[in-house]
């Protein structure tokens, strides 16, 4: 969800409300993937990278986090959202900490579609951190394969991402996601977060839809 603050910017705007509109436009996103009957969404909401940020606009970003999880969450459940964390949220200020876990917990069974939030996320760190959990549980070597490592990753249990959306022009993948998507087809849009709406979703999955996906095989003709 790239580019709140460059958006706020142009429009001579503190970033705050870039992230505000930033809001709107999850909310619209969730909406339309839930309809379209997307069965898992992820939404790269803060890195461990973003700690570097400014104090205030950590705080208000876990602020706005927070209102948006406890305004949202009876449409969450009538919805039957669940939703997941990848990331390790015990370094969130604690009322964020609070209203994640909470709605996690009143979400739990709900099945129509999995939104995970990563939060306090890094690619690298969840792959380190999944080697670690197998030493600690005393896995030999050869218990250590690729099936077996899904399982200590935060997306357990998940299939691995079909699409990646990055917005706002950049050309990274920024330490996302790093282990599951080896074979994700990537969609780059210019467009700046805020103003990503469900017609530019439509677009970035009418592209996916047009590629062949060969997934390390050969071209079928
Ligand atoms: C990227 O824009 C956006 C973020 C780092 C924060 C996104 C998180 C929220 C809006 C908090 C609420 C969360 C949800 C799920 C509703 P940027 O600030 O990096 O923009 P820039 O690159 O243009 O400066």
């Amino acid at each position: 969800m790239d580019g709140n603050g460059r958006w706020a910017q142009r429009k001579n705007l503190p970033r705050s409300e870039g992230h505000n509109q930033g809001t709107k436009s999850a909310r619209a996103i969730v909406e339309e993937s839930r309809r379209l009957n997307i069965p898992y969404l992820t939404l790269y909401a803060f890195s461990r990278e973003n700690w570097t940020r400014p104090k205030e606009e950590i705080s208000f970003l876990f602020g706005l986090l927070t209102r948006f999880l406890t305004g949202e969450l009876q449409t969450l459940i009538k919805q039957d959202i669940r939703l997941n964390i990848l990331g390790d949220i015990t370094d969130l200020p604690l009322p964020a900490r609070k209203a994640v876990e909470h709605t996690c917990s009143k979400t739990r069974s709900c099945k129509s579609m999995t939104l995970n939030l990563a939060l306090n996320y890094s690619g690298r760190f969840e792959i380190v951190r999944a080697c670690r959990l197998m030493l600690e549980q005393g896995l030999s070597p050869v218990e250590v394969t690729e099936e077996n490592f899904n399982n200590y990753l935060y997306t357990a249990g998940q299939p691995d991402p079909d699409l990646i959306i990055r917005t706002s022009g950049e050309l990274r993948i920024s330490n996302y996601l790093l282990y599951q998507s080896a074979y994700s087809e990537l969609y780059f849009t210019p467009t700046l977060w805020p103003d990503f709406t469900p017609e530019e979703l439509h677009l970035a999955l009418e592209e996916y839809a047009s590629r062949q996906r060969r997934l390390g095989g050969i071209n079928s003709l």
